[in-house]
């Protein structure tokens, strides 16, 4: 690899995480029942009957943890915080142990020179919250707005940079609608009212996170965004296009930057979802400071006659990760460039990006991922393009710092920079990682 990379000075190089994937130790510290526990201990949901139970055991050994990310040459971190061990049972007690264990874990990270980046809700919602309908219900969105309220009384003298939610499109549709995601409902209304109390609820906790992280705090949501391209030059494609970008972009970023729901989704929903109230777009579209973006692959679409969007996403040929997703760098390239136009955020950035592959151990106790230094290498090349464009990218976060549990996969997909021997908890810097951990101390490649 020859091309030279250079970012503006002051560019965040850091690598992501989330709570569910990582800590493990479900039930201890007081930690209550999340709804990724309830659905990961329900047969037949996770594969090979993986759960979070132990994961990387981070709850214990974040110490250890924090020490590999020097090692990496961190700037930041991004982690999220368990909802259920603030409070176990969504709202009411504080759980004064579960406040402890972030409080050191940002004292350690600040101690170790690295800036943390907490997500509020990346997707372990309390259980008992779910037994009262869960993101469908309304109140939850005040109670999310208590949680960030408890939390960054706390912490918000220590972290400057909050996001509210993580990928609420994942939420909604997989959570409630594709039903592959906790809690794994199957119904569109179920979805729709879910997708709007989440962008409520990340409106109505801004204000306590401004009041308590105080001005200089820079407030942000992350979207899962795709680069969608016709698959032909066919009208009917196009309008598939048109729809994906709808329902995977517009749905989120129009509330947010507009004020207001895209009409072409709106009249694909119609009769689905129930009308907004009064102040509920105001609220949504209140300022907030960087727009994160997670980018993975693109999304290829041609007109299909099944199902309610009526779209086919088309497999392309070409390099492959392990989860079967196309890398197509040029796409975070169009992705950046097209939000920049149609949005302007003031800053972005990106709080995902990575690939799966199945990395093994060698003899000589190193992992040869050189797959994966590449589809980085590549991505951090658009990353570059874009900057010049005149896009406001400030940051961008590894996914993942670690192998973890990935969801419905179970521990079946490593992302890390490191590796994660289940059964020792050992942990093994990649090739990837010795290779970003320059690129995080010379701010690209020399
Ligand atoms: C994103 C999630 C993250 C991880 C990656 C691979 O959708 O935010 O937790 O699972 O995908």
């Amino acid at each position: 690899m020859t091309q030279h990379l250079t970012f503006p000075p002051g560019f965040v190089w850091g690598a992501a995480t989330a709570s569910y994937q990582i800590e493990g130790a479900w039930q201890a510290g007081g930690k209550g029942e999340s709804i990724w526990d309830r659905f990961s201990h329900t047969h037949g949901k996770i594969e090979d009957g993986h759960t979070g139970d132990a994961a990387c055991d981070h709850y214990h050994l974040w110490p250890r943890d924090v020490a590999l990310m020097q090692d990496l040459g961190l700037h930041a971190y991004r982690f999220s915080i368990a909802w259920p061990r603030i409070l176990p049972t969504g709202r009411g007690a504080v759980n004064a142990a579960g406040l402890d264990f972030y409080d050191q874990l940002v004292d350690g990270l600040l101690a170790a020179g690295i800036q943390p980046y907490a997500t509020l809700y990346h997707w372990d919602l309390p259980q008992a919250l779910q037994d009262l309908g869960g993101w469908t219900n309304r109140d939850v969105a005040h109670w999310f707005a208590d949680y960030a309220d408890i939390v960054s009384r706390r912490l918000g003298d220590r972290i400057q940079h909050w996001i509210t939610h993580n990928e609420p499109w994942v939420v909604a549709f997989m959570g409630e609608w594709l039903g592959v995601h906790a809690p794994g409902n199957r119904d569109l209304r179920r979805a729709l009212a879910a997708s709007h109390h989440l962008l409520v609820s990340h409106g109505l906790a801004l204000e306590p996170l401004r009041a308590n992280a105080g001005p200089a705090a820079r407030l942000g949501i992350t979207l899962n965004l795709t680069a969608v391209y016709p698959a032909s030059d066919r009208s009917g494609d196009e309008a598939a296009a048109q729809r994906q970008d709808g329902f995977i972009n517009r749905w989120f970023l129009d509330p947010l930057y507009r004020g207001r729901y895209p009409d072409d989704m709106l009249a694909l929903f119609e009769g689905q979802m129930a009308e907004p109230q009064a102040n509920d777009m105001a609220l949504i579209s209140r300022p907030f400071d960087f727009l994160g973006v997670n980018y993975y692959t693109r999304s290829v679409c041609k007109a299909a006659r099944n199902g309610l969007l009526q779209i086919d996403t088309v497999q392309q040929p070409g390099e492959h990760t392990e989860m079967g997703w196309e890398v197509y760098p040029e796409g975070l390239y169009d992705l950046l460039t097209r939000v920049q136009r149609d949005y302007a955020p003031a800053s972005i950035y990106i709080t995902e990006n990575g690939a799966a592959y199945a990395d093994t151990v060698n003899g000589e106790g190193q992992v040869r991922d050189t797959r994966r230094e590449v589809y980085l290498y590549e991505h951090f090349i658009q990353a570059q393009r874009a900057i010049a464009a005149g896009v406001p990218l400030h940051g961008y976060f590894v996914w993942s710092l670690m192998d973890n549990f990935e969801w419905s996969f179970g521990y079946n997909k490593r992302f890390g920079l490191i590796y994660i021997d289940y059964a020792t908890q050992a942990r093994t810097i990649k090739q990837s990682g010795l290779w970003y951990s320059q690129v995080t101390r010379q701010n690209g490649l020399a």
